[in-house]
């Protein structure tokens, strides 16, 4: 096997960021060389804490776990307890996290790593607000060519939005951090609602997780038990859409995925279209283009992918 890629998680768990995180963790092919926090389904304190609680549950309590931003760039914080439940990680009963958060702050850990590592051999998979990953390219704007890749589930172009009419969540948050990751000429891999709504966690694929047997399957399935019943009420369907996990996927088996590369600029003017990401898909401009839009899954696949890894743990 090549060497596992190496990778850093920004997440906002987040019952679908626990998913992802538990994807990551079960793969031989990725090796996880931090975890980043940031504000975003929950406060910071919850989410932090929900990392922890995610590594214990993968039995990786030697992974190194960050605190981030507290808040957006800008605009002030807003949460989703309507989907993810007043702690973020509602379902499944999981105890308080032994683990310690690491002293130093993400953002400093970040940098560190980034201006530290060998150029390009570190992938950054951005599961949250991209509030974390702004912060630091302004403090050192060095890492940018030294990034490998960002994956990043975030905004939307035929699906338009889900927090707002035409924005997605994560971009929503934080549509100014957005606005300078994409504009940071790093390599970019996006996967919007576009194709995490084509990865419905119907009652039989979660019923498949539960039948794992194992902890982490069994807490999987309390997960989105819970978190799936907001998107199969508004969407009317058989399952909720499940999107952080698609980033792990699409470093596990790429060929899962498809999409086109497109210029992506992020709205951060009106307050009507705020965090709306506007993809030209159709090449109707000379925009520069920035990065790979995914729009197609093999949702079979892709949910045989994560029943086998996640019985691994
Ligand atoms: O819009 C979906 C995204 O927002 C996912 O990352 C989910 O965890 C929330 O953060
Ligand atoms: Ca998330």
């Amino acid at each position: 096997m090549a060497a596992a890629r190496r990778i850093i998680i920004d997440t906002d768990p987040g019952q679908d960021d626990a998913v992802a995180i538990l994807l990551a963790l079960a793969s031989l092919e990725l090796e996880v060389i931090g975890i980043t926090a940031v504000a975003g389904n929950v406060p910071l304190s919850l989410t932090e804490k929900n990392a922890l609680k995610i590594c214990e549950l993968a039995g990786k309590t030697d992974m190194k776990v960050y605190s981030g931003a507290v808040r957006p760039l800008v605009r002030p914080l807003v949460t989703a307890e309507h989907v993810h439940g007043r702690t973020g990680l509602d379902g499944p009963d999981l105890p308080e996290p032994k683990m310690k958060l690491q002293g130093q702050y993400a953002v400093d850990f970040l940098v560190e790593k980034l201006m530290g590592e060998e150029p390009g051999s570190i992938t950054l998979c951005a599961l949250g607000p991209l509030t974390n990953i702004a912060l630091a390219l302004i403090r050192e704007p060095r890492i940018a060519p030294r990034i490998r890749e960002i994956v990043m589930m975030g905004g939307a172009y035929f699906e338009v939005g889900n927090i707002t009419p035409t924005a997605e969540f994560n971009i929503h948050v934080d549509p100014h951090a957005a606005a300078v990751v994409f504009r940071a000429g790093i390599p970019i891999v996006m996967m919007p609602l576009d194709v995490t709504h084509k990865a419905l966690a119907t009652s039989q694929r979660v019923a498949a997780f539960r039948a794992l047997g194992n902890k982490a399957g069994i807490a999987v399935a309390e997960m989105l038990g819970f978190s799936e019943r907001f998107d199969k009420e508004k969407y009317a369907g058989d399952g909720g859409p499940l999107h952080d996990p698609c980033v792990i996927a699409y470093l596990v088996q790429p060929e899962l995925f498809s999409g086109r590369n497109c210029n992506v600029e992020i709205e951060t003017g009106s307050e009507l279209t705020m965090g709306m990401s506007v993809v030209d898909w159709w090449g109707v401009t000379d925009r520069k283009k920035n990065a790979i839009v995914m729009r197609e899954v093999d949702p079979e696949a892709f949910f045989t992918l994560l029943a086998r890894r996640l019985g691994r743990l």
